[in-house]
């Protein structure tokens, strides 16, 4: 699981590099570079070429269309990072792209991979039919937006302080981490066109997604800043509502264990077609 992850990582980074250098140089080519490369685990294009690997998706498309996920999720790290969101310094083992560049390159960086992704999706070189890169980006949209990502880290940072319901911590998860992931499960499916799936692979993502965030919380709970490349044990400091912070480090692991085996259950129909896709799910909490 590891090999794979880490070539599907290199894959992606090279399609990254060579797209960057192809554009026009700006002055914010270069902070947008420093936020993304060499990057992080690439954890979503794995879970993307897992669920192309059930629905039987070409790899270099998959690794396209990973490319475009991976500028949004560098964006919306760039964005989490500054002063008056999570006010972080270190991120993947360096200085936050605000720290480096300042704040204002820092924004903009961030909006600039987050059209880069939509400019990689709509590409002529994706060779997919217009109607299904049409589908593609507009999900792509919805779940990086008010209703995704904006909208989960809005939610993030409006209950810091306050006691939240497991319910809407769960709901707020789902969206600032869950959407991305659900995008990555049903891409593959709405390539394939079995769109009797795609409520199923929906469902799944956001669940995958949801266990991330809870794995993500507990290495901040008790992981270490070399190890994680970014600093540990701040969410309590800042009063983040996380399952933890309500259940508790026991219950909390209790109930990312359940939800994994609910998953699995879930995925049980596609026998040794979705053995990549568990060896990865079993990844995401063991990585702690
Ligand atoms: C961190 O995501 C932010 C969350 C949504 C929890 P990752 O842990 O995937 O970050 P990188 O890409 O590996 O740095
Ligand atoms: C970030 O969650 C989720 C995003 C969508 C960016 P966190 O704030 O917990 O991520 P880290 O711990 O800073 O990576
Ligand atoms: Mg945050
Ligand atoms: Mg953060
Ligand atoms: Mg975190």
């Amino acid at each position: 699981m590891k090999e794979e992850l880490n070539k599907i990582a290199k894959d992606i980074n090279i399609f990254i590099r060579k797209y960057l250098k192809s554009q026009k140089k700006t002055d914010l080519i270069i902070p947008m570079t420093y936020g993304i490369l060499p990057g992080g685990k690439k954890i979503r294009s794995k879970i993307l070429v897992d669920v192309g690997k059930i629905f039987k998706i070409n790899y270099n498309n998959l690794i396209q269309i990973g490319a475009a996920v991976e500028c949004i999720h560098a964006y919306s790290l760039i964005h989490d990072d500054l002063p008056c969101m999570d006010n972080d310094i270190l991120r993947r083992g360096k200085l936050s792209t605000h720290k480096k560049f300042g704040q204002s390159s820092a924004i903009l960086a961030g909006n600039s991979l987050l059209t880069v992704a939509f400019e990689i999706l709509s590409q002529n070189n994706l060779r997919l039919d217009d109607k299904i890169k049409i589908k593609l980006v507009n999900l792509l949209s919805e779940c990086s937006g008010h209703s995704g990502i904006a909208g989960g880290q809005y939610l993030d940072l409006s209950f810091e302080k306050k006691k939240i319901s497991s319910k809407k911590i769960i709901e707020m998860q789902i969206k600032k981490t869950g959407k991305l992931f659900s995008f990555c499960c049903v891409a593959p499916v709405i390539i394939s066109k079995k769109n009797n799936y795609l409520g199923k692979f929906e469902k799944i993502g956001s669940d995958i997604g949801l266990l991330f965030q809870i794995a993500d919380d507990l290495i901040d709970y008790i992981g270490n800043t070399i190890k994680a490349g970014k600093k540990t044990n701040k969410d309590l400091k800042k009063g983040k509502a996380t399952l933890i912070s309500l259940l508790g480090y026991k219950n909390t692991i209790k109930y990312a264990n359940k939800l994994k085996l609910d998953i699995f259950k879930r995925l049980d129909i596609f026998g040794k077609k979705a053995e990549d896709l568990r060896n990865t799910i079993d990844y995401i909490l063991d990585r702690n």
